[in-house]
């Protein structure tokens, strides 16, 4: 086990600069995950802590040890790949102690190291088969098998999950995370599924375009999103975002006009912007409270509801949009596709971001059980 510490890592490739001054604290025994759109520099950022990509500037620590020009051999680190490329003539035994006897570890420890990773990811029936005797999911605990082994100080997973369907991916996701509180080792985990971090992650990482975007615990970034990219990459359905703009700044309830919406009160500190300013107001889909109307200013349109059994999403179009906006509503739905809602907004429950798409400084702190309502 080993805490990992990146200090204004950058990586460039020929002309191009992939990671911008990275700097990043892993804790010892903690679950750590990247997540970001495809092409944000995840699996490089990885590869850099593997040992499998030069660093072009920064100091990478492990285990308080400068690992710059070690080999990922000598980082102590272990790396599970999405595809698991597992060797088809091996049987799972072989496979597993495969590095163990590359390293020239003794006939003992090998035996030793295969049993006690067989125990821990429930492969000892399966010993002696072979890769195509065995489904996805066993495939990749066979792979997680050979990374761990080695007994790594670090285990990294890109992606390993991704070419699994999607109800293994889920039974895969708790395997996973019952591994992390048996073994407690360091984990570094690369998804671009949010839901797979939020689910998985003690921290998680949010990059964007080669930069850290916002660092927290799920809760943190749930609720306290940094930036407009946060609050529209984790949740849901996406957390809901309508042009705004400042009609009263203050310290504590800021007056907030929304075309469409009306004026809403938002528990933001305003006081540094200018009155007028542009503005993006942010509402969850679980936060959005449905008034049925008859007509008049500030009427929405129904255009979908979806019924999912335990509840049911409701479609609105705004005039000056083209995504549509959605309310996570409890069943019986009350409104139908056609019908007119006004749109009820809490102060305490409502994001602003400025015009850069930063959050504005919120004045109440994040509840830790959202209530939900709904007229
Ligand atoms: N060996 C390489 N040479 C040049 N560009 C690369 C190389 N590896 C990755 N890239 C580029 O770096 C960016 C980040 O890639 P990657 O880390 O694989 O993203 P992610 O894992 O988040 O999808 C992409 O634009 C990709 O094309
Ligand atoms: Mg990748």
């Amino acid at each position: 086990m080993a805490s990992v510490t990146l200090k204004k890592i950058n990586k460039v490739f020929g002309h191009t600069h992939i990671l911008h001054d990275i700097d990043l604290s892993i804790h010892d025994g903690e679950f750590v995950v990247f997540v970001g759109p495809s092409g944000c520099g995840k699996s490089t950022l990885l590869r850099l802590i593997a040992g499998l990509e030069e660093i072009s500037s920064g100091d990478l620590d492990i285990g308080g040890q400068l690992v710059n020009e070690l080999t990922p051999k000598e980082r102590g680190v272990g790396m599970v790949f999405q595809s698991y490329a597992l060797y088809p003539h091996l049987s799972v035994y072989d496979n597993i102690a495969f590095g163990l006897k590359l390293a020239k570890e003794s006939g003992e420890t090998v035996t030793a190291r295969v049993e006690n990773t067989a125990r821990i990811l429930h492969l000892e029936p399966l010993l002696h088969r072979k890769p195509k005797e065995l489904s996805g999911g066993q495939r990749q605990r066979v792979a997680i098998g050979r990374a761990m082994a080695r007994e790594p100080r670090i285990l990294l997973f890109d992606e390993p999950l991704s070419n699994l369907d999607a109800s293994l991916r889920v039974k895969m996701r708790t395997e996973i995370a019952k591994l992390h509180q048996r073994v407690k080792s360091t984990m570094v985990y690369v998804t671009h599924d949010q839901v797979e971090a939020m689910t998985l992650a003690d921290k998680i990482v949010v990059l964007n375009a080669g930069r850290i975007e916002q660092v927290g615990s799920p809760f943190e970034l749930y609720e306290s999103p940094a930036s407009l990219f946060v609050a529209s990459f984790i949740g849901s359905p996406k957390m809901n975002l309508l042009p705004a703009s400042l009609a009263a700044p203050d310290p504590y309830t800021s007056q907030v006009a929304v075309p469409g919406v009306g004026q809403v009160d938002v528990a933001v500190d305003s006081q540094h912007l200018d009155a007028g300013c542009t503005l993006t107001l942010g509402i969850r889909p679980e936060h959005l409270e449905l008034e049925p109307a008859s007509g008049g200013e500030n009427c929405l349109e129904v255009v979908n509801v979806e019924y999912l059994g335990n509840e049911s999403y409701v479609y609105i179009q705004h005039p000056d949009e083209d995504e549509l906006l959605v309310a996570r509503v409890p069943v019986p739905v009350r409104v139908r596709p056609g019908q007119l809602v006004r749109l009820l907004i809490k102060p305490e429950l409502a994001y602003v971001f400025d015009a850069d798409g930063r959050a504005v400084k919120r004045t109440v702190p994040a509840p830790e059980v959202s209530t939900v309502s709904h007229a």
